[in-house]
């Protein structure tokens, strides 16, 4: 699992250093997971930015639980898809000393925030729980942080997820593409019909997910690791870079014109509502879906992202703690708990879209979700962890690469080659093998 670099690590750790209210090193366990006693009155504020229907609706299953042992969910949610605003707000407020007592806080970034001591350990709630017999290694292994557990899994998405309208579909006698070269076949079809092939905004990280759909489909999770887990720069200068970049770039004759930057929510509304017939979209958009009464093969269909069907492009969910002094570790721990129920996990994943972390096949799962089950459950060399849902590197990488995809597709003046530099550039400076 990459890590950042140290020299990023004590950058960032002089500068909370600084600051006088917060207690850095405060990682060392506190007394083991206690039970809230009944009828104590207790809050916890959790960052995150689950603000759409089906997002919403699958947290209450959470909400809900904890609400049973007495404890009140308290809101901070920041709108915007993959927590781009939410990243922000997480990190003025630690900086501030205001951090909250729990966040949504997916992927690698675990590792920054519990380097500096600010991350409660959740090592007697996973040990009393068997996390690791019970969950993916993956998920298990993404926790961890030096040997201990720093946070605590809801579930696991898939990214590389073709959505299409079942009614265009039927009426043109289409069947979803497996390869590129079937999708292009789709977009000509569909040329002339008034409908837009593939339903896009214009957001960053919309983008980034095209680009890291299409960089696992290039080459497989071996070539996708190089590139955005060792930030490799021979990885970014290799002709498959180029062949990803012309692609991407060739994928907006499949979209209305011009691209605007909407939420995702509103692009997912295009397709289903008519105006497009298929969307590029992390398997939550499943779960809006539902949340909007709609059902699987009957108004939409789900299928992996052309030449990725072997394959699971993952983000997890995942809640961490901040250890602060201590005041709220029994709440944290009971919410870290509840949160790896077979029962929550269970009704939690399936409105939300994605997939429960636990090795046991959740007998409960839809058509999407049995096959996203059986990509991830074929292990490490199958798996490629999102790019844009910080799975794969630090916060500051990911955000200069998806900037970066971003300027060259909007951009039609920047050629690919340049920006095949610009990404190796980035590659040099930031990864951790410099020699590369
Ligand atoms: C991801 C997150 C999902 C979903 C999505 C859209 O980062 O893992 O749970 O909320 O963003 O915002």
């Amino acid at each position: 699992m990459a890590r950042i670099g140290p020299a990023l690590v004590r950058g960032a750790a002089a500068c909370l250093l600084a600051l006088p209210l917060l207690a850095p090193q405060a990682r060392a366990a506190g007394p083991s997971a206690a039970p809230v006693p009944s009828g104590a009155p207790g809050s916890l504020q959790v960052l995150h930015w689950w603000t759409s229907d089906s997002e919403r609706q699958a947290i209450n299953v959470v909400v809900n639980q904890l609400a049973r042992q007495d404890i009140q969910w308290r809101d901070i949610s920041i709108p915007g898809g993959a927590g781009m605003g939410a990243g922000k707000v997480l990190k003025s407020m630690v900086l501030a000393g205001r951090a909250p007592e729990v966040t949504q806080l997916n992927g690698v970034i675990f590792g920054e925030w519990a380097d500096l001591g600010l991350l409660l350990e959740l090592d007697n709630v996973a040990v009393q729980g068997n996390w690791e017999k019970q969950m993916f290694p993956a998920v298990w292994s993404l926790l961890n942080n030096r040997g201990h557990v720093v946070a605590a899994p809801l579930g696991i998405h898939r990214v590389n997820t073709l959505f299409y309208n079942v009614a265009i579909f039927k009426r043109y006698g289409l069947t979803p593409p497996r390869t590129w070269e079937e999708f292009d076949k789709i977009v000509q079809l569909l040329r002339g019909t008034g409908i837009v092939p593939l339903a896009q905004s214009a957001e960053a990280w919309q983008i980034a997910t095209l680009f890291e759909n299409l960089a696992l489909a290039e080459s497989g999770p071996a070539y996708y690791r190089r590139l955005f887990v060792d930030m490799s720069p021979s990885a970014y200068l290799d002709a498959r870079m180029l062949h990803i970049l012309k692609r991407l770039r060739s994928l907006a004759g499949a979209m209305a014109q011009p691209v605007r930057e909407r939420p995702w929510t509103e692009v997912a509304r295009s397709m289903v509502n008519g105006e497009a017939a298929m969307f590029i979209m992390g398997d939550w958009a499943k779960g809006e879906f539902n949340a909007w009464g709609l059902t699987v093969d009957q108004q939409f269909g789900c299928a992996p992202v052309p030449g990725t069907g072997d394959y699971h492009l993952y983000s997890t969910d995942t809640l961490a703690m901040f250890a602060d002094n201590y005041s709220h570790q029994a709440m944290q721990e009971t919410l870290a708990q509840i949160t790896m129920s077979a029962a929550v996990q269970s009704d939690y994943n399936k409105i939300k879209g994605s997939i429960p972390v636990l090795r046991a096949q959740d007998p409960h799962m839809d058509r999407c979700a049995r096959d996203s089950w059986r990509a991830f459950s074929k292990g490490a060399s199958y798996q490629a962890p999102s790019l844009v849902h910080r799975m794969a590197t630090d916060e500051t990488t990911k955000d200069a690469i998806v900037a970066e995809v971003q300027r060259f597709f909007i951009d039609r003046q920047i050629t690919e080659e340049q920006t095949q530099k610009r990404l190796a550039a980035i590659a040099r400076t930031l990864s951790r093998n410099r020699n590369d």
